[in-house]
């Protein structure tokens, strides 16, 4: 067997492992799994296309180690990214991990091209396509983190923006065909560059509130397909196979999300839609006063019901607060109190971070209800408990003109009581005020999550005692 053969052959076999590793990735119980296989798999790919480098006979010395040295350092910040990451940075770490993948994608195109001794000679689609994609994602993904580590994480817009949009993708259409086309020149795939990371930029700015997780998995689908693109560019299978495993999964969750979301994604990418003024809601429908309550009376209040809906979101991610969260459903339990989850498909930072979280805290699956089955539910329960959950409550989603408009939300107004943990008045990530704190039925416990939880236990231990 030569050395093609075989390579081809453990290609094949590293496919098969990262589609293994993510059908195993459906479930949080074999989520590591998953990983571990899809790792394997990319550990056998990069050795043969290592071991293919060598046999090709086009590496010196100093090509060597400019790779080993950019493995190096790569693979240092990368470890060191994974291992000193915050649960609640995990989203604007993906996004720098989609950056890279584009950027990378998009220079393999440009190196491929620059190479070539007449570079109108043979450039097909897919290079264009690759510099095109991975310099939106690059950009794109770059202000994406930025914005979820709460760097203008308000909707940017400006006089002229969709007229500058327009103008750009223009520009970045007519230098693609021209280079496709055959025009030798190396200035012109540039220029197709530049109006592609000015795409990338333009289409993220104005996304603000309940855009932005939409956004963000677009990002990723555009990642793999510019990969998938490379792949094609240098004529390497894996690239390809890997990329479209994450074009596609990425454009499969960017739908569910969209769906999920009342968000169209055409509309997303014509930028700003949804985000209607940004800043303050109007007062709410109750036009009332903030009311607080205190641990002992709030732990008495769901001690003595019925049914309690606990409503998580990213103050609860934020405060690490999901054992003392579980710990409280427990003693709530032992009363015979009825306890669900309500899980928004937004909620926290990244999809499924409720899920992820709750399974940490061994939350028994079948307590766990989404949004569209809970809803319903609402006006049975005696009382919803919000922890650290904002956006995802705010009756001004029901409205147009804000930043929420049109996004679903957890029906908590409905329910018969409401008791909301979290530090301060302070805005969630769309930045507007939470018309759901004014209701008459709402009390605010002003706290951290996982100290008010904690105490809320406490509390309502004494009361089961
Ligand atoms: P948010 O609206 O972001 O609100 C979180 C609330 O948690 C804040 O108002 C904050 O209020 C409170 N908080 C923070 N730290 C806390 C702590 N230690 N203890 C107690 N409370 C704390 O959260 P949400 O309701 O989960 O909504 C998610 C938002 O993020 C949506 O707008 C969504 O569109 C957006 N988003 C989601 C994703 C994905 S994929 N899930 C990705 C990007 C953006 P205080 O400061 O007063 O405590």
């Amino acid at each position: 067997m030569t050395l093609r053969e075989g390579a081809d052959l453990a290609f094949l076999l590293a496919a098969v492992c990262f589609v293994l590793g993510l059908h195993f990735m459906n479930s949080p119980a074999t989520a590591r799994r998953g990983n571990r296989v899809s790792a394997g798999g990319m550990v056998v790919a990069v050795a043969f296309a290592l071991a293919l480098v060598a046999d090709g006979g086009t590496m010196d010395l100093t090509r060597w180690l400019v790779l080993i040295c950019g493995a190096l350092v790569g693979g240092a910040v990368g470890i060191w990214a994974a291992r000193s990451v915050l649960m609640t940075a995990i989203p604007q770490l993906v996004s720098l991990f989609n950056a890279v993948g584009g950027g990378a994608a998009a220079m393999i195109a440009l190196a491929d091209y620059a190479r070539r001794p007449t570079q109108g000679s043979g450039t097909d689609l897919a290079t264009v396509l690759d510099v095109v994609i991975g310099s939106v994602t690059f950009l794109g993904s770059l202000l994406a983190a930025a914005k979820l580590q709460g760097y203008a994480s308000h909707p940017v817009t400006f006089r002229g923006s969709r007229a500058l949009q327009l103008a750009l993708v223009v520009i970045a259409v007519g230098s693609a065909v021209a280079v496709v086309a055959r025009v030798d020149s190396l200035p012109v795939l540039l220029v197709t560059l530049a109006a592609a990371l000015g795409i990338g930029a333009l289409l993220v700015l104005p996304i603000g509130g309940a855009d932005m997780p939409v956004v963000i998995s677009l990002l990723n689908a555009f990642t793999g397909t510019a990969v998938a693109m490379a792949g094609f560019v240098i004529d390497n299978v894996i690239l390809v196979v890997a990329g479209a495993l994450v074009g596609a999964s990425g454009a499969i969750l960017t739908k569910l999300m969209a769906d999920a979301m009342n968000r169209s994604i055409p509309a997303i990418m014509a930028g700003g839609f949804g985000t209607g003024a940004a800043g303050s809601s109007t007062p709410g429908a109750g036009g009332g006063e903030v009311r607080s309550v205190q641990v002992e009376d709030a732990a008495l209040q769901l001690a003595y019901a019925e049914r309690v809906v606990m409503v998580p979101g990213y103050g609860l991610a934020a405060a690490q607060a999901q054992h003392e969260l579980r710990e409280l459903a427990s003693v709530l339990e032992e009363r015979g109190v009825e306890v669900y989850y309500a899980i928004h498909p937004v909620a926290g930072r990244m999809p499924g971070h409720m899920n992820v979280l709750l399974a940490e805290a061994n939350v028994p699956y079948d307590q766990l209800r989404e949004m569209d089955d809970i809803n319903p539910e609402m006006p049975r329960a005696d009382v919803a408990l919000v922890v650290g959950a904002n956006d995802v409550t705010n009756p001004a989603a029901r409205r147009p003109g804000n930043a929420v408009s049109g996004m679903p939300i957890i029906d908590v107004d409905r329910a018969k009581n409401v008791i909301v943990i979290k530090r301060s008045m302070a805005s969630g990530y769309a930045g507007i005020d939470n018309e759901l704190y004014l209701e008459a039925r709402t009390a605010m416990l002003f706290s951290d999550a996982k100290k008010g939880l904690a105490a809320l236990t406490a509390a309502a231990k004494s009361l089961v005692g």
